[in-house]
């Protein structure tokens, strides 16, 4: 097998020449001034050994990422009962489409697409304020880290708010159907907030490792979750953590992954390691588009993937 290091500078340097990025997420304004030169990298491997290249000490803005560690603390809380307001199926739909509510009775596919995880922040809503919702959601990620330096970027937050008349519109919709208990705008807040967490590669890259560990953070040997729980939320990434790009996701890197607008994605190798790439400019799907492209490289030479041994 090469060397991990060696594999990762070159990626990182194949990219930083890329000119074909994608284009920075705009519909959040905040989102819109990033730099689309970034590109960062942070392996987070089983045994406790951490690589990175590029930009991967530099904070970004997970966005849906965050939809893993949302799901995560769900089960935790409501276990099973999770899945009679949620499905599990992907949804061949982009991320905030609202064709599939109507004709499923405001049952959103997956936790992964926004109704989903608008649906998970408002039972996260249950017996909290907003804020206290948040700040668990916070230190969940923070505990997952080992870090206490992550943290929510409260004008992407707001930036999102000023502009999420879509999210909105999904938020009443269910409302309007039963699937939401509490008002669409606290529901939202916790969304909106969860979404504007911000880290760096290497950070995400040891938050997502308890997916790769069997549920076990082998750091602090804290259990996360069990076995079971950690096998199906990657079956969830794996299925429906791209969107409507989930299927050529599977194809072409082979392994669980989350995306976010932020640039970001999580990938995970069950057994091996936990990962996060970084790069601004999106795909027509929402993903990153030199993110795929990374972790498809890395793992075609690495011969990292859940379909073979
Ligand atoms: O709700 C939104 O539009 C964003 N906060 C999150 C969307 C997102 O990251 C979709 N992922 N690719």
């Amino acid at each position: 097998m090469p060397e991990i290091e060696a594999v990762l500078s070159e990626i990182a340097a194949e990219m930083a020449s890329r000119t074909d990025r994608g284009d920075v997420a705009t519909y959040i304004p905040q989102l819109g001034r990033i730099d689309p030169r970034k590109f960062g990298l942070a392996v987070a491997m089983a045994d406790g050994r951490v690589f990175c290249a590029g930009d991967a000490d530099e904070a970004f803005s997970i966005q849906s990422i965050s939809k893993v560690f949302t799901l995560t603390l769900a089960l935790g809380k409501v276990g099973d009962a999770l899945w009679r307001r949620v499905g599990r199926e992907p949804s061949g739909n982009p991320f905030n489409s609202i064709v599939q509510l109507e004709q499923e009775h405001g049952i959103p596919r997956n936790p992964f697409i926004n109704p989903g995880a608008i649906v998970v922040s408002d039972v996260l809503l249950a017996g909290h304020q907003p804020r206290e919702a948040i700040g668990e959601i916070l230190r969940f990620v923070q505990f997952l880290t080992d870090d206490e330096t992550v943290f929510i970027d409260s004008e992407v937050a707001a930036s999102e708010r000023a502009t999420g008349f879509r999210n909105f519109a999904l938020a009443n919709y269910m409302r309007s159907f039963g699937n939401l208990d509490h008002a669409p705008e606290l529901a939202l807040g916790v969304y909106f907030h969860h979404c504007a967490i911000a880290m760096t590669c290497r950070q995400l890259a040891l938050a997502g490792r308890f997916l790769a560990c069997d549920g076990r953070n082998p750091a602090t040997s804290h259990s996360v979750v069990s076995a079971e729980r950690a096998r199906r939320i990657n079956a969830l990434m794996l299925t429906c953590g791209h969107y409507d790009g989930s299927g050529d996701f599977a194809f072409r890197v082979g392994f669980p992954g989350k995306s976010g607008v932020g640039g970001g994605i999580l990938g995970v190798v069950p057994g091996v390691a936990s990962m996060a790439v970084w790069s601004p400019g999106l795909n027509p799907n929402g993903n990153s588009r030199l993110g795929s492209m990374a972790l498809e490289k890395l793992a075609r030479a690495m011969n990292w993937s859940v379909f073979s041994p």
